[in-house]
């Protein structure tokens, strides 16, 4: 039905505006082949999610493989062409902390971009999908002495050096190996840039990264990135790439990676002179937004290329220097879209609310609010609860002539926070049984999820020229037991 304006409830955030249409999917949050098909259900390359539901259950990740593919192409692609004329192209690394799995890892690298890898265990599935070292990264500020040598036994491209400390320590693993660790080192150029904005003060007190303030070492005039690119200049056993920075994660705008792009580029330049040296690789992170909800703003990859590519054109332009090859490392831009989760109504309840903002005018107004449980709720997505952060849903397995209500989609677990859509407008008739469709939680869902309460993790199927099959099987309760070692042991 066409909602109208009386539908619309006070207790809605500002930006939640009532749907036109509560059938329709709203775009950009979906992945392509997503759509409605004829029996009013939500199907992806033409199959129904009540097909999906009955042949792997719910919850479910449903990720399209095709829409995988082509938006890890496109940000090769809008890189490559925009920085074709100053460095040759990009480097894409996928960041596989978003989302990673065998299938994943090699489409990723069917599609010509490398992997950034931040831990031992990501290395071992990059290994096991069998992705060449010489295109991984590996990342991480507190690598152990196991992680360093497993990168080393694997040729990694780069190492991301992440503190002095850490570079005396990969410095003399490779040393008594008798190699030499090719080493990029991580800065942190005082931009810190959120979703909608960029402070470009310091941005010290975090655990990430050097320091590129002048007074950050007790060296005086001496800042902790300058001295780490002394140190490692002075080792024989570190092959010195270049430098690398991240300035946050679900960023809109480019300014920030343009301003840190700068900043990084001077200080290269500066450290080429002084110290004679050449440093042929710049990394400039990831962290390209993606939507949520409908307000959500993304901006094309090739948008954000030139823009960053236009700062390093004239940056180099004016340093007098030879652009560095760049490279990045989307991981949410890239995965998040792809995937939603399936999910299967069960108890609703409403309950009544006071009027937002104590209007004393509306004293003893109430508003209802409708719970939505789910069969899944933090385990598979704990973002709402990490970071407040907002998602969409739609009545996957119908459509629904009855009117919008205000609803929260909350999860089966012992704890009130367990919310997965704060605030959606779902029809009316909304009923045990029904199956919910959460869009954009291809990054940082099922690579976050728990088994908190005893919950199975759900799997994930990836769907292709219209068949879906299982690239992680859902764990049963087999495997929940697993690890545990029994009575007997006690
Ligand atoms: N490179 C480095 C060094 C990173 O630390 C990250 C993310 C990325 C690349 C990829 O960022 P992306 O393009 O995916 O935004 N769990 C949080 C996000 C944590 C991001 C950690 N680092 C969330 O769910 O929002």
């Amino acid at each position: 039905m066409t909602t109208d304006s009386s539908h619309a409830s006070p207790l809605a955030p500002e930006w939640l505006a009532l749907p036109e249409d509560l059938n329709a999917l709203q775009s950009p949050m979906w992945a392509a082949g997503v759509e409605k098909n004829d029996a009013g259900e939500v199907a992806i390359d033409g199959i129904s999610v009540k097909e999906l539901k009955e042949q792997f259950g719910t919850p479910l990740f449903v990720m399209s493989e095709s829409d995988f593919r082509s938006r890890a192409r496109a940000f090769k692609d809008a890189f490559d062409a925009a920085f074709a004329d100053i460095c040759g192209g990009v480097d894409v690394y996928y960041a596989g902390k978003s989302f990673l799995c065998t299938a994943v890892a090699s489409w990723v690298a069917e599609e010509g971009l490398r992997l950034d890898t931040c831990s031992g265990g990501e290395l071992a599935v990059a290994a096991r999908a069998g992705i060449e070292g010489r295109n991984l990264g590996l990342h991480g500020n507190n690598k152990s002495d196991a992680e360093i040598n497993r990168a080393l036994d694997m040729h990694v491209g780069r190492i991301v050096v992440d503190s002095l400390d850490e570079l005396e320590r990969v410095a003399k693993i490779a040393s008594s190996r008798g190699e030499t660790a090719k080493v990029m080192l991580r800065l942190t150029p005082g931009v810190h840039a959120h979703t909608h904005e960029f402070i470009a003060t310091a941005h010290e007190d975090q655990k990430f990264g050097l320091s590129m303030a002048e007074d950050s070492t007790e060296e005086a005039g001496l800042s902790a990135a300058e001295e780490a690119v002394a140190a490692a200049t002075s080792y024989s056993s570190i092959e010195l790439l270049g430098l690398h920075c991240h300035i946050g994660s679900q960023i809109f705008e480019p300014d920030g990676f343009a301003v840190a792009g700068e900043k990084l580029l001077r200080f290269l330049s500066a450290m080429q002179s002084k110290y004679s040296i050449v440093l042929p690789e710049l990394d400039l992170g990831g962290g390209y937004g993606i939507a949520y909800t409908p307000v959500d703003t993304p901006r094309p990859p090739a948008e954000i290329a030139q823009a960053m590519a236009a700062v390093v054109r004239s940056t180099c332009a004016e340093l007098g220097i030879a652009a560095p090859r760049i490279s990045i490392e989307p991981g949410r831009a890239i995965v998040g879209s792809t995937t939603f989760t399936l999910y299967e109504v069960g108890t609703l309840k409403t309950v009544r609310v006071d009027a937002p903002g104590g209007d004393a005018e509306q004293e003893n107004v109430t508003y209802p609010r409708r719970y939505v449980s789910v069969d899944g709720g933090m385990s598979d997505n704990a973002r709402p609860v990490l970071y407040d952060a907002d998602y969409s849903a739609i009545l996957a397995s119908r459509s629904s002539t009855a009117a919008p209500q205000l609803s929260r989609v909350v999860g089966k677990h012992c704890e009130s926070g367990d919310i997965v859509v704060r605030d959606v407008y779902l029809p009316a008739d909304v009923a045990a049984g029904d199956l919910l469709a959460v869009p954009g939680t291809g990054a940082y869902c099922w690579a976050l999820s728990s088994n908190y309460n005893y919950l199975a993790r759900p799997g994930v199927v990836a769907v292709r020229d219209g068949a879906a099959r299982l690239i992680v099987r859902g764990e049963t309760e087999e495997d929940l037991l697993n690890r545990d070692m029994g009575v007997a042991n006690v």
